[in-house]
Order: structure tokens, then C-alpha cells, then sequence
């Protein structure tokens, strides 16, 4: 690794999907209490200790998620994205993910795969370095993680 590697910062934008927006009031028995602003301030404080720069941004709008995809393409290192409801449906949103080369990390509060079966499929997760789900806001802390490794293994080559 060189020095340059290791005092660049990853710049990491994190994307979320419809209905996060309630998430404290929406269905708390599977999502939890934690707001999103809150899960955002938590991220930030694990950014600054993994030296990330952190941009969020929510939607309920599959085009203004395409549009957040697309507009990252050459002004981050990686995409850490819960798609909300579009994991189960969206391929203009995986087709995204997979046109512009950047890692990416599909993180979920619930488990998905121990709920509805229509939950039990990602259109996202093929295009991405992973997937963790079932750990509620901490999903996401696990998420940077694993995605900040994968950018370092990235640039290490
Ligand atoms: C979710 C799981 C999705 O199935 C659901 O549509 C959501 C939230 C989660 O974080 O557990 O909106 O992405």
C-alpha cells in the first residue's frame, strides 16, 4: 500500500430507498425505533474513524435513485444502497448499479429472507460485493465496512 492509498479518503455515497423516511414510525416490530436521521449520524461517526466521506440521500422515486446511481459514477469509490421495496422489483435500478462499475453493498434492516417470499429475491444483490441483512440499523455499519475493504482491495489491486 502506498502512502497516497492510505491517507485518501474513500468517499462512499449511501442510498435510501422508499419508505425509510418513516423508518422510527414505520412497522417498528420489524424495523426498529432508530430513525433514519439517526442512522445517518451513526454513520457518519463510523465514517470519520474509517477516514470516509460520507454522502447520504433518500427517495421514494425509483428515477431520482437512477439519477443518485448515475451522478456518482465518477465522484465516489462505492455505493452502499438499502433499495427498500425496488430490491424485490427494480431492474433499472440493478441496471444502475451494474453500468457504472463501482462496488456496491446491499444492506437491509430486516431479514429479508425469513419473511414474504417476494423478499426472498434481489434484482440488486447479483450486481453487488454482498449483502447483509437482519442486523436493523447496524446492517449498515456492517455494510460500510465490508464495502470500504472492498474499495482498499480495490485500489491495493
Ligand atoms: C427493507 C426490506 C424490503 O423488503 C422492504 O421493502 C423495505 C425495507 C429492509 O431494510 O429491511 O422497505 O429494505
Amino acid at each position: 500500500m502506498t502512502d497516497r492509498m492510505k491517507t485518501t479518503a474513500v468517499r462512499v455515497l449511501v442510498l435510501h430507498g422508499p419508505n425509510l423516511n418513516l423508518l422510527g414510525r414505520r412497522e417498528p416490530e420489524t424495523y426498529g425505533i432508530v430513525t433514519l436521521s439517526q442512522i445517518d449520524e451513526r454513520l457518519r461517526d463510523l465514517a470519520g474513524v474509517l477516514n470516509v466521506q460520507l454522502e447520504t440521500f433518500q427517495s421514494n422515486s425509483e428515477g431520482a435513485l437512477i439519477d443518485a446511481v448515475q451522478a456518482a459514477m465518477d465522484r465516489v469509490d462505492g455505493i452502499l444502497i438499502n433499495p427498500g421495496g425496488y430490491t424485490h422489483t427494480s431492474v433499472a435500478l440493478r441496471d444502475a448499479i451494474a453500468g457504472i462499475g463501482l462496488p456496491a453493498v446491499e444492506v437491509h434492516l430486516s431479514n429479508v429472507h425469513a419473511r414474504e417470499e417476494f423478499r426472498h429475491r434481489s434484482l440488486i444483490a447479483p450486481v453487488c460485493v454482498g449483502q447483509i441483512a437482519g442486523f436493523g440499523w447496524r446492517s449498515y455499519a456492517l455494510g460500510l465496512q465490508g464495502l470500504v475493504d472492498a474499495i482498499t482491495q480495490k485500489r491495493e489491486g
